[in-house]
């Protein structure tokens, strides 16, 4: 459920009318609403109840300050993948204390960072991984939380970009070594063994690779106390899909009670989620203007003012996202349309053979762009980024100013 519904024919986020705010900011322009951001997150929060657990909302969906800072007041966690994400969450108000640090590459300098904001835990990747934690603790003198993400090796059925529990990817430690690995880490002076990790992938629709892979995890977790090793939270990831189209994903209650319901007898255990897409996507749309309609041969193209610089995920995973009409009052006529940006290449789509009717001038709304969205826009082409708005009621706050020309060449020089 989310707040961005029609009145009167005309589309609204929260109270404000979309049109106004393309009126008063231009277009492109992302919309998000803080109604409909909270309430995801307290779905997730709700759905647990009194066993044991935080939010770590996975930043890298959408990391604007402002989002970051309507979820940190909820009291919300954050994973994070890089010390950019964990100095946005500070700059939020977010708590170091409730951020967990996913990823493969973490370098010297952002552990560093990380263990001097005191950070709740490390999800480590690799046995090198380890070793390099361990180090950088040493040089200040403190323990490191960790947490080993194991990779369970479950089909999570969802996009191969974007699977990411399969042996054949490069995440995580493979359930055969995990014991091992934690043998090793158990072993080293400057780290604090907390946790276990896993995230098996995203947009993922159904509940079974979940629990599967929370299953297996236990497994290891029984197998580690007998060996003295004593896992105190269980982080089982992002990855909970939403509807785009036609897809019907669990809710957050469904999932969250399937989870609970494999922890019976496990009081003391403290589950983590890691949701990013199921928080944030349905909380935004991308408003965008037709410029022109073009009349191909084969196809009729409807010419709009975003492009894949400005949301790529059509482009670069065929992504489909829903189009629909700011204003559905018109004289149009209905066409099948390719929705196309200015950008010089082919893949510049936003949404192929949708049916609409709709004229130059007119605004589209694409749906479900407050996740991946905004984060993943470039400059391509250069064309600046679009401003990010959020709508709190009647109210309608500047997240982030659109870039301007200047900002299109910052830090560059010419030669003499
Ligand atoms: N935790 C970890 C370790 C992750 O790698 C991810 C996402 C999440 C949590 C959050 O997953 P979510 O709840 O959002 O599914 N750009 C792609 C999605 C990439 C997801 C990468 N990892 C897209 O636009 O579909």
């Amino acid at each position: 459920m989310d707040y961005f519904v029609y009145r009167d024919n005309h589309l609204f986020a929260e109270d404000v009318a979309v049109a106004e705010i393309a009126a008063q900011h231009h277009t492109p322009v992302y919309i998000y609403s803080r109604a409909t951001l909270e309430r995801h997150w307290r779905a997730f929060d709700d759905a647990l109840g009194s066993h044991p657990h935080l939010i770590c909302y996975a930043v890298k969906a959408n990391s604007n300050i402002g989002v970051l800072s309507v979820l940190a007041k909820l009291g919300s966690g954050f994973d994070i993948v890089s010390a950019g994400e964990l100095a946005r969450v500070i700059e939020a108000g977010g708590d170091p204390a409730k951020v967990v640090f996913s990823g493969v590459g973490k370098k010297h300098a952002e552990i560093r960072y990380a263990l001097e904001q005191g950070i709740m835990c490390f999800n480590v990747e690799s046995e090198p991984e380890l070793h390099r934690i361990n180090e950088v603790a040493a040089t200040l003198g403190v323990q490191a939380p960790i947490s080993l993400r194991i990779n369970p090796d479950v089909d999570a059925k969802t996009h191969p970009y974007i699977s990411t529990g399969l042996k054949a990817n490069k995440f995580g430690i493979a359930r055969e070594r995990a014991l091992a690995t934690y043998e090793l880490a158990a072993g080293l002076s400057n780290l604090n063994i907390i946790g276990m990790d896993c995230h098996i992938g995203s947009q993922l629709t159904d509940i079974d690779p979940f629990v599967d892979a929370l299953d297996r995890l236990l497994v290891l977790i029984d197998e580690l106390a007998a060996k003295g090793i004593h896992i105190h939270h269980l982080d089982v990831g992002g990855g909970l899909g939403v509807t785009y189209d036609k897809e019907s994903p669990p809710h957050p209650k469904e999932y969250a009670a399937a989870l609970a319901q494999r922890l019976t007898g496990r009081d003391a255990l403290k589950l983590i989620l890691e949701p990013g897409r199921a928080i944030a996507a349905n909380a935004g749309i991308m408003v965008t203007q037709v410029e022109f309609i073009k009349e191909g041969e084969e196809k009729h193209f409807a010419i709009v003012d975003a492009a894949m610089n400005d949301l790529i995920r059509p482009a670069l995973y065929s992504a489909w996202q829903n189009i629909i009409r700011v204003d559905t009052q018109t004289q149009a006529t209905p066409r099948v349309y390719d929705i196309v940006g200015p950008i010089c290449e082919t893949g510049d789509f936003i949404g192929r053979d949708r049916e609409l009717a709709v004229a130059p001038g007119d605004l589209l709304a694409v749906r479900s762009a407050g996740a991946y969205g905004f984060v993943m826009a470039s400059n391509y082409n250069s064309r600046c980024r679009p401003a990010e708005i959020m709508v709190d009621k009647n109210q309608v706050i500047v997240v982030r100013e659109r870039e301007n020309q200047k900002d299109l060449w910052k830090g560059e020089y010419k030669l003499p």
